[in-house]
């Protein structure tokens, strides 16, 4: 059976990596985060006082960001790591959240992180989330999923995420970071979060995770079957 790239993409906070890190798993595809690796260079950013505004700054620290995923063997999950440390925890705050959308619309910034996604689907059988796989990473991606929930169940999930984390944040908060992100992710220039016409959408708002999981699941099959084996 040929290995295919399934591209799962939609606005913030509506269960991408939920649901990619659940398919990968039932299909032994990997896994990448693409937003945490926005999320990486911004924690970079904000820790070493590089300016949004200095292009030449912005070049000098691409080059010493190195992001790997590294897999917990306590949990399975595979975590972020920067220049050898572990920041998955750091990297969700809101702090980072505050400053995301604005790191990740650079355009050096996107160069660099979309290399680095485009080398780690090179063999396929990757499950890969984000903004802008579908329409720009992986323009050829075999499944292109866009994930959609309505504002307020996006918004109470991040919520209840943060206080599990135990970084909670409150209500109002949580929202307007959300809009703040989903306006500018859709506005930005460089690639921007679009809804690719050859995409399947899906609206998780009413689904449990395990039924979310069952359609993507069927899709995937049903395009295994339809693609021929590798010669
Ligand atoms: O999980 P959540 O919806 O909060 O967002 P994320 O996937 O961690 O992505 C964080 C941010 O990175 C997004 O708001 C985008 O600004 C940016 N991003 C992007 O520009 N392109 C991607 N492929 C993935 C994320």
């Amino acid at each position: 059976m040929k290995r295919i790239i399934i591209a799962l993409d939609g606005f913030s906070a509506c269960g991408k990596s939920t649901l990619a890190k659940d398919l990968a798993k039932k299909l032994h595809y990997s896994y990448v985060d693409s937003g945490a690796m926005y999320r990486a260079v911004t924690l970079y950013f904000i820790e070493n006082g590089v300016s949004l505004e200095d292009p030449i700054a912005i070049e000098s620290a691409l080059k010493d960001i190195h992001v790997e995923f590294h897999r917990n063997p306590e949990t399975k999950a595979n975590e972020t790591w920067l220049n050898g440390i572990n920041v998955e925890k750091s990297i969700r705050k809101m702090e980072i959240s505050n400053l995301v959308s604005e790191v990740a619309a650079l355009k050096a910034v996107r160069r660099e992180m979309v290399a680095l996604q485009r080398k780690a689907g090179k063999k396929r059988g990757i499950v890969m989330d984000g903004r802008d796989i579908g329409s720009n990473v992986f323009p050829d991606a075999e499944l292109k999923i866009f994930l959609t929930a309505r504002p307020e169940v996006r918004a109470q999930r991040r919520y209840d995420e943060l206080v599990e984390k135990g970084t909670p944040e409150s209500m109002e908060k949580v929202v307007e970071n959300l809009a703040h992100r989903d306006h500018i992710d859709s506005t930005r220039e460089e690639n921007p979060l679009i809804q690719c016409s050859d995409a399947r959408v899906l609206d998780n708002s009413d689904l449990s995770k395990s039924e979310q999981l069952e359609t993507v699941f069927r899709w995937a099959n049903e395009l295994k079957e339809t693609i021929s084996p590798l010669p």
